[in-house]
């Protein structure tokens, strides 16, 4: 249990400058582009042209020559800060107001003791989950872990367009575990504290080894993935824990989600905006039995 949540100086310091360098908000170059070819864009962005042909033969020989094509863009500090664009480099696309709700959800639950581990469901280069492991380092927490799930091979391809964009050929966001370990590693953050379920959510989340959780952040996009976390993983909540929902205004899919699955519930907690994509709830003072929680392992 933590006593003393006050930070001292250097401590906020730390926070604040991990969270620069986690968006990559201190890189004016996170704003570059790699130049793609259509075969790695969302599905329709290109039309089949000898154009487009002759860009993809060369875009593929520079890179068996391990050459980049960048796109240089001006940097954008407000686009960066409110997470609207993806960072050519840097270990989170979300931007300063959603490390800012993930640190306020996390002192909150500390502060009032509220029981449980942290997971992220969609992880992409780890960043969010580092902070989140920065958190229970800064506190001196020792008997909370943090749960980074993904399929580590990119986005599934959606069940239907209903489900949303397809963007699972779109390599910038196949990132390897361990590429994610190695950026864990990076900020001297990787220890048995951080557990990964590497797997499709609807796979990974039903068997997962999770007794409670505290904080649930969702960042999976697509209807499915908010629907197989909050399906597997709501029930594992503690009263008083956290959901954030980083897709909610951005992806319908994940908002009809939500909806789908609070209406399902009958639950109707009070929904908070962090910024013009985010949202997150407090979870209800409902008291779980033991047997309401699927443990299938500690
Ligand atoms: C938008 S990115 C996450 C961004 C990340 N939270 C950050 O801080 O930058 C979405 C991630 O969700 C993962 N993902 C989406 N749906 C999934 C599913 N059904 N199962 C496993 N991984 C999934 C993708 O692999 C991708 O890494």
């Amino acid at each position: 249990m933590v006593t003393d949540l006050a930070l001292d100086i250097n401590e906020k310091i730390y926070l604040d400058l991990l969270k620069d360098c986690l968006s990559a908000a201190i890189y004016e170059e996170s704003s570059w582009r790699v130049v793609e070819t259509a075969r790695q864009a969302p599905k329709g962005a290109f039309r089949w042209t000898p154009l487009v042909a002759i860009r993809r033969f060369v875009i593929s020989q520079l890179r068996k020559r391990r050459l980049l094509l960048v796109r240089m863009r001006p940097f954008d500090a407000s686009a960066r800060a409110a997470g609207k664009d993806w960072p050519c480099f840097g270990y989170t696309m979300v931007g300063r107001a959603r490390l800012d709700n993930l640190e306020w959800c996390i002192r909150d639950v500390l502060e009032r003791n509220v029981a449980g581990d942290l997971i992220e469901t969609g992880v992409w280069r780890g960043g969010s989950a580092i902070f989140m492991r920065a958190m229970l380092r800064i506190y001196g927490v020792t008997d909370r872990v943090v749960w980074a799930a993904d399929s580590f091979e990119g986005m599934p391809v959606p069940e239907g367009e209903s489900d949303g964009w397809d963007m699972s050929g779109i390599e910038q966001l196949q990132v390897s575990i361990d590429e994610v370990r190695r950026n864990f590693a990076r900020f001297g953050l990787l220890d048995d504290q951080v557990k990964f379920l590497k797997g499709w959510f609807k796979d990974t989340l039903p068997m997962a080894p999770i007794k409670r959780l505290a904080i649930l952040r969702m960042d999976g996009d697509l209807y499915n993935s908010t629907m197989d976390a909050l399906t597997n993983l709501y029930d594992r909540l503690s009263p008083g824990g956290y959901v954030i929902v980083d897709d909610y205004k951005g992806w319908p899919g994940c908002r009809r989600a939500v909806h789908d699955f609070l209406d399902s519930r009958r639950l109707s907690p009070e929904i908070r905006e962090i910024d013009d994509d985010s949202v997150y709830w407090r979870v209800g003072d409902r008291r779980l039995k033991a047997d309401d929680v699927a443990v299938v392992a500690s």
